[in-house]
């Protein structure tokens, strides 16, 4: 259930060329598309306020500004057509944000993908909304919801490692319950590691996944100090 509302923290940025910004991530930006509120566009453009990235990054960086299918949309298209294959498609939307296509904009080339959003029409909050103190989930539902997400990763044996805070969003599921949306599934097609055994081994892909769940679930709780689950009802 939701926790009591606390004082709003500093509000983070929130417009891109004067389009209203969901996201900002490591090598993208995440906008509401003008044209239709239902849908977000992703502009691939390096943050260079994040950490410069490490040398399988850098190769795939270049050769994505040379051939854009090497780049981040290309692989999270591909990612979601793998995954409609592979679940259905129905089953594909309920844990995954539908993703349209590339698509040319004013603002450059952009994948075009179905905008989560809450019941009263405002955009679901990612994760990090949460680690800033701007969400009102009790941080144990959302380690539930995490752990949820991960029993079905291995239960479909889908080889998602990338479990971090600003791939996923929190929307209201069965019993008030918070329930993720991943946004961000290009991780299922591409490995950062050089040999990538934890995608082929099903014991290894099963301990990876169980890890980053609770990684993440550990630091939803390292921000929430002062909610001792114990306090929070679980
Ligand atoms: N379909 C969507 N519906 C609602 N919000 C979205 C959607 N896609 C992205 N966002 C917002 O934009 C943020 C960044 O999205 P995304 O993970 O796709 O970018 P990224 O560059 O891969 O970021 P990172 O490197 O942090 O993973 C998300 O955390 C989320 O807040
Ligand atoms: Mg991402």
């Amino acid at each position: 259930m939701p926790r009591p509302q606390q004082d709003p923290p500093a509000s983070p940025e929130t417009r891109w060329q004067g389009l209203e910004l969901l996201g900002r991530g490591y090598s993208r930006r995440c906008v509401v598309d003008p044209r239709d509120p239902g849908r977000c566009l992703k502009f691939e453009l390096a943050d260079p306020g994040k950490r410069p990235p490490g040398p399988l990054r850098r190769l795939r960086l270049a050769l994505a500004r040379r051939w854009p299918r090497f780049g981040d949309n290309a692989r999270e298209l591909r990612a979601w057509r793998w995954l409609q294959r592979r679940l259905g498609p129905e089953a594909a939307q309920a844990r995954f944000a539908p993703v349209e296509g590339l698509v040319d904009t004013p603002w450059g080339p952009a994948l075009r993908c179905r905008l989560v959003r809450l019941p009263d029409g405002r955009p679901a909050p990612n994760l990090h909304a949460f680690l800033a103190g701007r969400s009102d989930w009790q941080v144990e539902d959302l380690c539930a919801a995490v752990e949820d997400f991960a029993a079905f990763l291995r239960r479909e044996r889908l080889p998602l490692f990338d479990l971090n805070p600003g791939n996923f969003v929190v929307v209201p599921g069965d019993g008030g319950h918070p329930r993720l949306v991943c946004v961000d599934a290009k991780s299922v097609l591409a490995s950062k590691e050089v040999v990538p055994l934890s995608r082929h081994v099903p014991s290894l892909r099963e301990r990876k996944i169980t890890r980053r769940a609770a990684r993440l679930c550990r630091r939803l709780r390292e921000a929430a100090p002062t909610l001792a689950p114990a306090a929070t009802g679980h």
